[in-house]
């Protein structure tokens, strides 16, 4: 078979699309958005080809899990994490937060605690608030140019009794760290201990860099597997947020049956019919995307690495995985709303606050590269003539 290009230089129209990443009321004509998580770039044409002969059906009745869509999400797993899971052990639920949402109400009770390593995604911060769970921190610090977890602080929350779960991101967001298979077995070795159960979020799982590698939590041994619930997503690296679905993996099949309850519980939250398919083309044939994409993107974080290097205002520490960027921008002695307004006002990038990330993001903010170079580039023209003008 020939190899598949993907072209990730081609433009794509996105403003005027109702897509909230250029749509937003706060992105006008001149702004570059580098926010939200979803990339710039076309789907891989296999999805593309496979939506477009199941739309020219014209039948679009309520779908079912199909068995396809549970060998997909396996066949990826196992073909790029060698992570071999029965079909059995998957379930669909229509996005990664929702699903963790479902898992949190399914495996615990209001007034327990839940841990997480902060700086965090915020809707795990709203997760626990929404649902009257109490947030632990335990914030990953930079230690020899990497950020790095405290376990000591991580293992007193750990054994607290009223801490019920632990949520895993990784690779994390905000941050871009792959944890390693050590780091993954310590957590692991900890949450047994003390008897707290994994909701692993691998949603940005295919995003890691050369030189990483990312480990699934539950394909470390049997006992991890079956004290963790694992939710993935093709929509980081295939650009299909907007069909709203995904899949959870759970090898303890009780566990699996309470959290798929808690997801019917919730009328409304039902299969996409678009989403299988996508899904099943993306896993099933979009391996070449996916390589071709991280390579595109490492020659984005080049061109921002490097353009940082001239200027000792805004720094920033390599990321291992995701195409977000924690930018510490602490040395603009600004305030954050002093920042933002930078930012916005005078570069005119779009970017996310890194205060909503949690306390630990004060004057940060969260970048996205996923988009075609030419406005990578321009972002950094942007960005290091605002400082210069300070
Ligand atoms: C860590 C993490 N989890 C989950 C999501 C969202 O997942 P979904 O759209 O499947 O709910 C994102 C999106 O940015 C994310 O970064």
């Amino acid at each position: 078979m020939m190899e598949q290009i993907h072209n990730f230089d081609e433009p794509v129209l996105r403003r005027g699309s109702d897509c909230k990443k250029y749509d937003a009321a706060v992105c006008g004509p001149d702004m570059l958005p580098m926010w939200i998580a979803d990339t710039d770039f076309k789907a891989p044409q296999p999805v593309i080809d496979a939506l477009m002969q199941r739309m020219s059906d014209g039948v679009y009745g309520y779908p079912v899990v199909s068995k396809e869509f549970r060998a997909a999400v396996a066949y990826w797993e196992k073909t790029r994490f060698h992570w071999d899971i029965p079909e059995s052990a998957v379930e669909f639920v229509p996005g990664v937060i929702p699903g963790v949402i479902c898992a949190v109400r399914a495996l615990s009770h209001p007034g327990d605690q839940v841990v997480i390593h902060t700086p965090c995604y915020p809707p795990f911060r709203d997760m626990a608030s929404h649902n009257g769970r109490i947030l632990l921190r335990n914030e990953l610090k930079v230690k020899n140019g990497q950020y790095q977890i405290d376990f000591e602080d991580l293992e007193q929350k750990l054994s607290d009794v009223r801490t019920k779960l632990f949520i895993l991101c990784n690779p994390q967001n905000p941050t871009g760290r792959v944890f390693t298979r050590e780091e993954l077995e310590k957590i692991g070795e900890l949450c047994l201990r003390h008897h707290v159960f994994v909701l692993s979020d691998e949603i940005h799982g295919d995003l890691t860099y050369r030189g990483h590698t990312h480990i699934p939590f539950g394909s470390i041994s049997k006992e991890l597997a079956e004290n963790s619930v694992t939710f993935v997503n093709p929509s980081k690296t295939f650009n299909t947020a907007g069909f709203r679905t995904a899949a959870f993996v759970a090898l303890n099949p009780q566990i699996k049956a309470a959290v798929h309850e808690a997801v019917l519980d919730n009328k409304g939250i039902g299969e996409n019919l678009c989403g299988t398919v996508a899904t099943i083309a993306a896993y099933r044939h979009g391996a070449y995307y996916a390589d071709q994409m991280m390579e595109y993107l490492e020659g984005n974080l080049d061109i921002v690495c490097a353009a940082l290097e001239k200027t000792d205002k805004i720094k920033i520490v390599r990321p291992e995985g995701t195409y977000l960027l924690w930018l510490d921008c602490r040395g603009l002695n600004m305030t954050q709303s002093q920042l933002k307004a930078f930012f916005e006002q005078k570069a005119k990038l779009l970017l996310n606050d890194g205060l909503t990330f949690g306390p630990e993001g004060e004057g940060f903010m969260r970048m996205n590269i996923a988009t075609q170079r030419c406005n990578v580039e321009e972002a950094m023209r942007r960005l290091l003539r605002a400082v210069e003008e300070i």
